[in-house]
């Protein structure tokens, strides 16, 4: 999909769907924008005679396509939005997608989105058009590349927006960028979190991020394979991949936008791509939803994907811990105790808090080989997190408040939304073992914020942050499907940090 910004006075633009949105309280011609005017008053006043009939009354989601004799426009597209001092992202959002799925079905080519005076309350103009974007492309989105009948693609390519005539044409072409490239990296992260464990392998996951090295000159990866990461001793790592037939990668991406001697700011993703529990094996219900448990990984390589496409001057690298958690004769068993690459011991009590054992190796490798400036890391880490915080919110916990709070506003800001759990110190005795120097579960209670204490054990030294994103990752039922979160949060965390 193709996004511009339309510059061009109302009366000069061209499309085959022109999208007028329209407020419920403010349907008073006196009221209307300068395009809302334009169309009513070149096609006889259409826009008035249908409000006046309340046959569009401007509700929200309400969306009415017309044919219009008007030169530059072939089609017109009323789309309600409620009231105006109501419009939130979530409504606007629902919005555009009501309209998308109106224009789908028509032969349109090209689009002409108007939102000179729209804007979503308490967000920018440049906020609000990277909404519509994420909206346009989240409507669109289909994967259905294991189906032998394809689903119908939308005939339009370009979507153009026109913002007014008062507007920073700059920062709105610098925004549409922004959302595009987001877009597309939602796309990837769920693409790949989509696929089926049995493609998407860590080994799968190893050739995407060469394949992105390969396309970027900015960036390089390196894989780690078992046997190297053996000699580092990477124990915690391999006790996870013991009893699969697919080896473990550790996979590096490094973006350098920035100086040479700039530290990079670190994201470290999950990649278990398929999580079995392992000897303590999950029961059978909806255990095909563990392919998902790749997803943290999933959304480093969507972020990763943004940035080499906005290009920031800072340097960021990827660390992906890739495995898959199996049962078999090789595989670790409960009571067993690893040694971590940190030197640290883990006595695992259970197989299937698998997360943090590939987690911590990577979060010690990232500290001993890139000097962080500051590091993150991104899981499908609890099912505890889903109780305390349903599916809305990521979980965020951190040893630094300086770096919670940057997470906390890029999300707010994104619309992609986490909210931080406490990580105090009372919760690390949950985590005594009698045999090792830890134990790789808490017990019942606080789950999030044990396996998160866990983690923190690795990262002392460094400015740290762990998103448990188990409740956002995808969703569930009758749409179940990855939801590429959160890639926008992440892109926008980085780009924060060059202002
Ligand atoms: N990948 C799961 C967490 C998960 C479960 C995410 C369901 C989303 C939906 C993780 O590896 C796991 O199994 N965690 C255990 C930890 C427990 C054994 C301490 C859990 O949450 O039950
Ligand atoms: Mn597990
Ligand atoms: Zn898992």
């Amino acid at each position: 999909m193709n996004y511009s910004l339309e510059i061009n006075t109302p009366e000069k633009q061209k499309s085959d769907c022109i999208v007028i949105p329209l407020f419920s309280d403010q349907l008073k011609s006196s009221d209307f924008t300068p395009v809302a005017k334009l169309i009513n008053d070149c096609e006889n006043g259409i826009i008035q005679t249908l409000i006046e009939r309340k046959d569009f009354k401007g509700s929200a989601c309400e969306s009415l396509l017309l044919p219009i004799k008007e030169e530059q426009h072939q089609r017109l597209l009323l789309l309600g939005l409620g009231k105006q001092e109501e419009l939130t992202a979530a409504s606007f959002k629902k919005a555009i997608q009501a309209a998308i799925a109106s224009i789908k079905t028509s032969q349109a080519e090209s689009l002409l989105i108007s939102l000179d005076g729209i804007t979503v309350h308490n967000k920018t103009a440049e906020l609000t058009t990277r909404f519509a974007i994420e909206a346009i492309n989240d409507s669109i989105y289909c994967f259905d590349q294991f189906k032998t009948k394809k689903s119908d693609k939308p005939t339009f390519k370009d979507v153009s927006f026109y913002c007014g005539a008062s507007i920073n044409t700059t920062e709105l072409k610098e925004a549409i960028s922004i959302g595009s490239a987001i877009s597309k990296g939602v796309s990837i992260a769920k693409d790949l979190g989509n696929l089926p464990g049995a493609i998407c392998t860590p080994i799968y996951l190893a050739k995407e991020a060469l394949q992105l090295a390969k396309d970027n000159e900015l960036v390089s990866a390196t894989i780690l394979k078992e046997k190297e990461m053996l000699s580092l001793g990477m124990h915690s790592l391999l006790s996870v991949s013991a009893g699969s037939e697919e080896p473990a990668r550790l996979i590096i991406m490094e973006y350098k936008g920035g100086s040479t001697s700039d530290q990079p700011h670190v994201l470290v993703g999950k990649g278990v791509t398929f999580d079995s529990g392992g000897i303590s094996l999950k029961p059978g219900e909806a255990m095909d939803e563990m392919k998902y448990d790749m997803c943290g990984a999933a959304s480093v390589f969507g972020t990763m994907n943004a940035i080499t496409e906005l290009k920031p001057k800072i340097n960021v690298t990827a660390v992906i811990a890739a495995a898959e958690n199996m049962p078999d004769g090789k595989a670790t068993k409960p009571g067993d105790i690893v040694k971590t690459l940190s030197g640290q011991t883990v006595e695992i009590l259970n197989t299937d808090a698998e997360g943090r054992l590939v987690l911590c190796d990577a979060i010690t490798y990232a500290e001993q080989h890139f000097n962080p400036a500051s590091i993150v890391d991104i899981a499908t880490l609890t099912g505890a997190c889903i109780v305390a915080l349903g599916h809305h919110a990521t979980g965020l916990l951190a040893n630094n408040d300086e770096i919670a709070d940057e997470l906390l506003k890029a999300g707010m800001s994104a619309e992609d939304k986490a909210w931080r759990m406490p990580l105090w110190d009372e919760y690390q005795p949950l985590l005594d073992s009698n045999f090792a120097d830890m134990q790789n579960i808490g017990g019942r209670a606080a789950g999030t914020i044990t396996a998160a204490c866990f983690l923190s054990r690795f990262a002392k030294k460094m400015k740290w942050a762990h998103l448990d994103i188990a409740g956002t990752a995808w969703v569930s039922g009758k749409n179940k499907g990855a939801t590429g979160r959160p890639v926008p949060l992440l892109t926008q965390y980085i780009l924060n940090k060059v202002g």
